[in-house]
């Protein structure tokens, strides 16, 4: 089974083609970071219009890459929500177009159990698995029982770990998005410069929480004062890196725990941080868990995880209808 995957939820335009579920014939994506850079964050009109001038280019470029025609393909997957509306109408928009012009059906695909599934495009992890789900827009702790079959077990109560990321880049001045920097940085920095404070939740709970943290950072730089910290930027990114890792394996590694699953996946854009991945995996060691982490890729908005979903979908004979709109709140 062929797959057309494509992704416009946020500011990634991207698409991809996947064989039966396991082949990726082709993965192409189109970052705005350049125009969103000058904001510190995603402005959503300039999102929207970015998604329609590279839309048709990535997916004739995924077509192109993986040697194949509209009319090979027996599918084509497309995120309908959560995200940007306007993003998403655009990816929506053209893939309902494509259908209709060519017969070839058509599901649109939840971001979220994306991310959660993307795992399988490179590791054959058996079920079930504890995920956690960490981007720009979601902290979200799920037990994947099966595909399709998704226990929330926890989430956020405020802002997103990659939001944090962004927002403390954006103080410190060091263009957007914030976490590569930001882990790129910390690499130089020493983690236990400044002890930043910890999200303390009652012991059953598995949430997570990072506007104190961003506040702690920022009332840090402003009594230290530019002069000062611009020295010791590296030692703030670390030790602001280290709270938010730390924030985000306690609850998963508890989950495992309780839950007598010994299996962690990491999903998302903030998946990608090699603090967290090395951390994780010292704590899961200790455990006798096994942790597994997409490549960076995989982690980030990509149009092969939508195929992957979809296809699933597909294979379950699954079919949507020009009446599907954009959800920008849709929930797992
Ligand atoms: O999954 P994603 O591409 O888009 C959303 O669905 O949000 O995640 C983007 C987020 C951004 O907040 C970005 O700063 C963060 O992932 N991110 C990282 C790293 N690479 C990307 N955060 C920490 N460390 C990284 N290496
Ligand atoms: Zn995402």
């Amino acid at each position: 089974m062929l797959v057309l995957g494509v992704e416009t939820s946020c500011d990634d335009t991207a698409a991809a083609v996947l064989q039966d579920g396991q082949t990726i014939l082709a993965n192409v994506v189109s970052s705005q970071d350049q125009v969103h850079g000058p904001y510190g964050g995603v402005v959503p009109e300039l999102a929207s219009r970015q998604h329609i001038l590279s839309i048709l280019p990535i997916v004739d470029g995924a077509l192109k890459n993986a040697k194949v025609t509209l009319k090979d393909l027996d599918g084509i997957a497309v995120t309908y929500g959560p995200g940007l509306v306007g993003s998403l109408l655009v990816g929506l928009s053209l893939v309902k177009g494509m259908s209709f012009r060519s017969g070839i059906p058509f599901v649109g695909v939840n971001h979220l159990e994306a991310h959660l599934l993307a795992i399988h495009l490179e590791h054959a992890v058996p079920f079930p698995y504890i995920a956690l789900l960490a981007s720009g827009g979601h902290t979200l702790l799920y037990c994947v029982r099966n595909v399709g079959d998704y226990l929330h077990l926890g989430g956020t109560r405020d802002d997103a770990a990659g939001e944090a990321f962004d927002k403390i880049a954006k103080i410190m001045g060091l263009g957007y998005p914030g976490g590569r920097v930001i882990d790129n940085l910390a690499k130089s920095g020493n983690r236990t410069a400044i002890n930043f404070p910890r999200a303390r939740f009652r012991k059953d709970s598995y949430e997570f929480s990072f506007s104190g943290i961003k506040t702690a950072v920022w009332h840090y730089l402003k009594s230290r004062g530019k002069e000062r910290w611009e020295h010791e930027i590296a030692d703030v990114a670390a030790s602001f890196q280290e709270a938010v890792v730390d924030m985000l394996i306690s609850p998963t590694i508890k989950a495992a725990r309780a839950s007598a699953v010994p299996r962690i996946v990491l999903s998302g854009g903030v998946a990608a941080n090699s603090r967290l991945r090395e951390k994780i995996k010292e704590r899961a060691d200790a455990e006798a868990i096994e942790v597994f982490f997409p490549a960076p890729k995989f982690c980030t908005d990509n149009g092969a995880m939508i195929a992957l979903a979809g296809h699933h979908l597909l294979k379950r004979g699954r079919r949507d209808d020009y009446r599907l709109n954009a959800d920008a709140d849709l929930t797992l």
